[in-house]
Formats: structure tokens, C-alpha cells, sequence
């Protein structure tokens, strides 16, 4: 009795240290946090262990975890939800009820997040949202099933992504789903509003292309791989669910680049002063300026005199604007459309998002930015029990109440 009493005791102890990390106090329910945080970790560890053993790439192990964890789907009687592929490409499209006064719907072509490597329409957490979106804003959802790493990486994302837009534009495609051709908006979360730029400056370029999207609203967006050392990704380096160390990793994946070079691009050792194309577009993102006073805090830029020119030299695709759709011409971004960005302050991307917004407005763009105190990457997707967060429902309200007024 007294041992098994003991060894509770320590396993209890065990369990409380693995599950605790010091967290601002300013976060959404932050023992919900933590708790969520645990379970990534542990589905993140049981994916490195079977990645160990040979049995597969990592990625592809935490994906197949995610994905049988989410299997379950969302419902809503009023919503068509058909799966069918657009040129080739796997799309779940997303019909909502129709508005008695208007015979044509607004529609979204939305991206999910998930590192370029995760996720995927179908998953509760983005089946749910668009069937949402679909019903509250009485539009047609077109969610893209674009391939993901480590099948295939930079650029194939962003191909599959144009390459399904492009089909669904057609006018003879918008007819057959009863859509508004020019009411089309690009949205995304995370890598998903990575895509979501890069498309939406793509698109804006595209002399051949007679319409043009109305809106793109980017939620905490990915969109600099130049600099890991902005305040935010400073302040935030280990808060879940998005650590420095693992954004990072996702970048070299996307790229099929060398995992040994992460730690040193932790420190920025890819885009040191020796680099002469490093340092010119690390110019457009120069937060000291970009940012305000109350963001970057006491923050000091991370600048290396030398680096290590070989992980340039193996990864170009690092300085590629249709990765870091942030250090873009301001000549592209100023025919960029009506812009949504929402950023979250516990959040290592907080200030890709807060740049972008800065120099959307100074392109003459219309912006609006909404910033919330107590989100975390990735909380807008987090509205059910027992996942369930204050900040999710929140930042989807935003979202959706500027979609409903803008689009
Ligand atoms: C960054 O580069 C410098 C210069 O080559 C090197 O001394 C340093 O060890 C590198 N940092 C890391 C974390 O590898």
C-alpha cells in the first residue's frame, strides 16, 4: 500500500513537470495551454521516437497522428460539403445557405495552416471552421487539399494552391456554384496565410488574370524567414504552440534543406552581414523602424557580422519573395487588395504580421489589423471542449464580422 502510494506520488510529480511551463499569465486560460501544449509535445516526441526507429519521416508520423486524432467531423444540415479536386487539386468545397435577396454568394478560397507539412481540409479543426464560415456568411468555402511536405516542397504549395484558384475563377465554375465573381476573397492561417500572400501578389501581377480578388485576410501569417530574432520571436521563442526551434525546422523542411543549419539560424547565421542579398532585403523588414516602441520593448536586433555562407549557398529559396512574401517590392504591394491581419501577442509570428500591415499601409493598401493581448498561435481554431479557448472565439468573430462587411 505504502509503495503504491509512493509510486502515485512520483508519477504525479512526473506528470506535473512535464506539463508545466512558465507562461505568461496574460495568455488565454493558461492551464488549458499547458495542457494543450503537453499533448503537442508528447505527439511531437512519440513522432521523432517512430522517426528513430526508421519507420518514417517525422512529419509524415505527426501528420498521421493529427489527422486520426481529428477524424470526427462537423455537421451543419444547412451547408453543402462536397470533396472534389480543381485541375488536379484535392479541394473540399463548402457551400453555405443561400441569402433569399441575393441569387450570387460571396466566397473564400481559404488555406490551412500547418507548417506546409500538416493538417488538411478535412480535419475537424479546419472542417469546422469553414463550414462555419460558409454558414455565417451565407458563401461558398473553397478549402484547398494542396500537397504537403515532405511528398513535396517549395514551391509545390504555392503551384497547388494557384493552380486550384485559378479553376475555381473560371467563369463557368463560379456559375455552377452560384458565386459573385467579384466577390472572391484569399484567406489562410498561419503557413496557410503564407500561401495566401504569396498567391494574392501572384495574382496581382497576373496580366492575364481578368478578376481580381476583392480581399485577403491573413490570420498570424508566416511571412519572413530572413529574420528569427524580431521581437516576437524573441519574446515568445518557447510558448506553445509554436516554438522559434520548430518554426524554424518547418522552414528547412519546406525547403529540403540541411536540419544541422536550424541552430544556427536561431541566431540569424544565414543572413549575416557578409551576405550582401541577405542584408539588402533584410532592410525591408527592419523592425527598429517597422515596429512601435511598444513592441520592441528593449529588444535589440540580431545582426552577425559572419555567418555561415554555406546555408544560403544550400537553401536560396530562403531569400525567395514567394516564401517571405513580406520583403516584397513595394511596387507589387501596392496593387495588393483590401487586407485583414490578425496577430496574436504570445506568438512568434506576431511581428511578420504587425511588418506586413506597416508596409501594406505605407503601399497605400487599405489594412485592418487587429491585434489580440491574450492569443496564441494558432488559437482561432481552438473553440471545442475540451480544447476550448476565450481568445478563439473572440478572434473568430473578428475575422468573420470583417469578412461579412468586406467581402
Ligand atoms: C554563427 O556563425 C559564427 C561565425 O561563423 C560562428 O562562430 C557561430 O558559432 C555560429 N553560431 C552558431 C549557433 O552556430
Amino acid at each position: 500500500m505504502r509503495s503504491s502510494c509512493v509510486v502515485l506520488a512520483a508519477l504525479v510529480a512526473l506528470a506535473a513537470y512535464y506539463i508545466y511551463i512558465p507562461l505568461p499569465s496574460s495568455a488565454s486560460d493558461p492551464w488549458k495551454l499547458m495542457l494543450l501544449d503537453a499533448a503537442i509535445r508528447s505527439i511531437v516526441q512519440v513522432s521523432d521516437l517512430i522517426h528513430y526507429l526508421g519507420l518514417s519521416h517525422p512529419l509524415l508520423a505527426m501528420n498521421f497522428i493529427f489527422v486520426s486524432l481529428g477524424k470526427k467531423s462537423a455537421w451543419s444540415a444547412r451547408v453543402k460539403v462536397t470533396d472534389t479536386d480543381f485541375d488536379g487539386v484535392e479541394v473540399r468545397v463548402f457551400e453555405g445557405p443561400p441569402k433569399p435577396e441575393e441569387p450570387l454568394k460571396r466566397s473564400v478560397v481559404f488555406v490551412h495552416g500547418g507548417g506546409w507539412a500538416l493538417a488538411s481540409a478535412k480535419i475537424e479543426f479546419y472542417n469546422e471552421l469553414c463550414m462555419e464560415m460558409a454558414e455565417e456568411l451565407n458563401a461558398v468555402i473553397v478549402s484547398v487539399d494542396y500537397r504537403l511536405v515532405p511528398k513535396v516542397h517549395f514551391p509545390e504549395q504555392i503551384h497547388d494552391v494557384v493552380r486550384a484558384t485559378k479553376y475555381f475563377l473560371q467563369p463557368e465554375v463560379l456559375q455552377k456554384y452560384s458565386v459573385d465573381p467579384d466577390r472572391i476573397g484569399i484567406s489562410g492561417d498561419s503557413a496557410g496565410g503564407n500561401l495566401a500572400a504569396v498567391l494574392c501578389q501572384q495574382f496581382s501581377q497576373d496580366v492575364n488574370l481578368k478578376k481580381k480578388l476583392k480581399v485577403q485576410a491573413l490570420i498570424y501569417p508566416v511571412l519572413q524567414a530572413l529574420d528569427f530574432n524580431t521581437p516576437s520571436y524573441q519574446q515568445n521563442a518557447n510558448i506553445p504552440i509554436l516554438s522559434r526551434h520548430f518554426m524554424i525546422k518547418l522552414w528547412v523542411a519546406y525547403f529540403k534543406g540541411n536540419e544541422d543549419f536550424v541552430q544556427e539560424m536561431v541566431v540569424n547565421n544565414h543572413t549575416s552581414l557578409d551576405e550582401k542579398e541577405a542584408t539588402a532585403l533584410r532592410a525591408r523588414l527592419t523592425w527598429t523602424s517597422l515596429l512601435p516602441a511598444s513592441i520592441t520593448k528593449n529588444y535589440k536586433p540580431v545582426v552577425q557580422t559572419t555567418g555561415n555562407a554555406r546555408i544560403l549557398q544550400e537553401i536560396p529559396q530562403l531569400l525567395d519573395v514567394r516564401s517571405s512574401p513580406l520583403i516584397a517590392d513595394q511596387e507589387v504591394l501596392k496593387h495588393l487588395p483590401k487586407t485583414y491581419i490578425l496577430t496574436c501577442e504570445h506568438d512568434v509570428l506576431r511581428d511578420d504580421g504587425i511588418m506586413y500591415a506597416k508596409r501594406l499601409e505605407s503601399a497605400d493598401v487599405e489594412v485592418t489589423h487587429d491585434h489580440f493581448e491574450d492569443g496564441f498561435h494558432g488559437c482561432l481554431l481552438f473553440t471545442k471542449w475540451p480544447a476550448n479557448f476565450a481568445v478563439a472565439i473572440q478572434t473568430r468573430n473578428s475575422y468573420f464580422k470583417w469578412l461579412d462587411r468586406n467581402l
